[in-house]
């Protein structure tokens, strides 16, 4: 057999196996067992991914002080590396349900030692102090992908808006007044739930920047017009006249 045919044989055989490694993850993704509590079982993340609107709250918040910033479900630490760059002295948390995400979070902190930066396992806020950050980032994380990929009708069981209702919820419990809450690709519409009403919507998403995932209502029904729009993502935590 020639060199040439060699070389191209190893490359289809290599082409295979990376065809079957895929088909086996999104098997294996697909049929595993669900964690409880969790929402979008796909971990795809990259460095920067919103500059966008990682740039406009950096600007919105700019001028207070001893910020504090959640990222929830911070996958394998991407966002949160990235946040420093736009938050530059603030204290940034990442919060992710999967063990191995923040074992992969860990070892990055260990070698390139951030300063104020933590990492924690948690499927809720319920941890974390009332009135403790200024800015909430919930990015691609209350959606589940294969919903809109299967073309499902409803949310329910794989997800339930009382689940989204009570995780929006708390996260209004742990913001400061004047909090940022930054919700990008979910399955449901912040506007829909109770808790929306202490907020006020700062900024609407350029068409280009959001994702085909279709939205649930309240009753885990696809929302008529299918492809919905809902252009809202960030909303501020209204003063009360306490603060
Ligand atoms: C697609 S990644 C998004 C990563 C990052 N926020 C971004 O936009 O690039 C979704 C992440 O949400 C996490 N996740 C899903 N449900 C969660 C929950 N209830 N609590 C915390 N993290 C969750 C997953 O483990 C996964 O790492």
């Amino acid at each position: 057999m020639s060199c040439l045919n060699r070389i191209t044989l190893r490359g289809i055989a290599s082409k295979g196996r990376h065809a079957l490694w895929d088909v086996w993850n999104s098997l294996r993704r697909r049929f595993r067992r669900r964690v409880p509590g969790e929402f979008q079982p796909y971990y795809f993340t990259r460095p920067d991914r919103y500059p966008w609107l990682f740039g406009f709250a950096a600007e919105r918040l700019g001028s207070r002080q001893n910020l504090r910033v959640l990222s929830f479900g911070c996958s394998r630490g991407d966002e949160v590396f990235s946040l420093r760059k736009y938050f530059p002295a603030a204290d940034l948390k990442g919060i992710d349900i999967n063990p191995r995400n923040i074992a992969r979070c860990h070892a990055r902190m260990r070698a390139e030692k951030p300063a104020n930066m933590t990492f924690e396992i948690a499927a809720t806020t319920k941890g974390e102090s009332t009135s403790s950050y200024d800015a909430i980032f919930c990015l691609a994380v209350l959606v589940n992908g294969d919903l809109s990929t299967s073309a499902a009708q409803r949310s329910d069981p794989v997800l339930y808006f009382d689940a989204f209702e009570q995780i929006v919820g708390d996260f209004a419990r742990c913001l400061k007044p004047g909090g940022l809450l930054v919700l990008h690709t979910t399955n449901f519409r912040f506007c829909d739930t109770s808790v929306a009403q202490e907020f006020d919507v700062v900024y609407k998403a350029d068409p280009k920047h959001l994702a085909p995932d279709v939205l649930f209502d309240r009753n885990n029904r696809l929302m008529s017009g299918e492809r919905e729009r809902y252009r809202a993502i960030a909303f501020q935590k209204r003063l009360t006249a306490e603060s």
